[in-house]
């Protein structure tokens, strides 16, 4: 049985030789297309594997959302007005504050109006507005804004006498920057950003000295 299975096909290899060559051609075709098939898969496996590595190489560097810097960089007193050797309760005391947004992503950073309140002994004596903008990608942008208090509210505050008493007065201020992040249209990440501030004037030099703290939340 097993030596005329083997017989067989070469018996009908001889008789049929043009045939053979025409199947050998055909499944040497058969082969070939087999082969190419099998490169194109192993070609579009290891294009996808590229393109997965690159991907996750992109969104863990260029393409992560990485927090925006706010900082202030200087706070002076650009009015205070006093009359009869007390602080004048019709003009607003009101602050210019050099804030700078660093913006470290390879998009801007939009944001919308800007509000920072300050506050005195726990109560809100002041605001300041500030309309919204962007911070171009990898930029930082450099802000004014203007911070007004309210000389009435300041000194409803009880302690306010014991502390000009003492020679400098310490205020809190917090400023809230909400943006976001777009990245070519495929990453959008609202951003928030905030600034707390104790400003501590010094009332014999007239200076104004800071320190700040960052806190940011997505
Ligand atoms: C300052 O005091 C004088 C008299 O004591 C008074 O006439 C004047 O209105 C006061 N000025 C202010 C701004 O309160
Ligand atoms: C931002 O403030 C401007 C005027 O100060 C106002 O017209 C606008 O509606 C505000 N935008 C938002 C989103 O609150
Ligand atoms: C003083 O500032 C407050 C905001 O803190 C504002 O509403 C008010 O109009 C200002 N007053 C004057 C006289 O500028
Ligand atoms: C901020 O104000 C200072 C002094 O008034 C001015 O020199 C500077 O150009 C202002 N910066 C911006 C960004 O408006
Ligand atoms: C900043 O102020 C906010 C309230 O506006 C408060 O919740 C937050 O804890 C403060 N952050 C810091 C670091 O003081
Ligand atoms: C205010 O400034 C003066 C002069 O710079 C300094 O001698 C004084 O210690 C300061 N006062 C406070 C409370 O920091």
């Amino acid at each position: 049985m097993g030596k005329g299975d083997q017989v067989t096909p070469i018996i009908a290899g001889a008789v049929h030789r043009p045939r053979s060559d025409e199947d050998e051609a055909l499944s040497g075709q058969f082969k070939l297309r087999q082969r190419k098939y099998l490169t194109c898969c192993g070609c579009a496996a290891a294009l996808l594997l590229i393109l997965a590595v690159v991907s996750l190489v992109l969104a863990f560097t260029v393409f992560r959302v990485k927090n925006p810097i706010v900082g202030m960089n200087q706070l002076t007193v650009t009015r205070l007005e006093m009359a009869n050797g007390t602080l004048r309760k019709d003009v607003n005391v009101t602050l210019l504050a050099d804030v700078s947004i660093k913006n470290p992503n390879v998009a801007a950073f939009r944001f919308g109006n800007t509000t920072t309140t300050i506050y005195y002994g726990g109560s809100e004596v002041g605001e300041g507005r500030t309309p919204g903008g962007k911070a171009p990608a990898r930029r930082t942008l450099r802000l004014n804004m203007t911070l007004e208090v309210v000389p009435a509210k300041l000194v409803a505050v009880p302690t306010i006498l014991k502390e000009i008493g003492t020679g400098a007065l310490t205020v809190e201020s917090r400023t809230r920057v909400e943006g976001r992040v777009k990245i070519m249209n495929m990453i959008r990440k609202k951003v928030v950003v905030m600034l707390n501030c104790t400003i501590t004037y010094n009332v014999t030099s007239q200076g104004v000295h800071e320190a700040c703290w960052r806190h940011v939340s997505f």
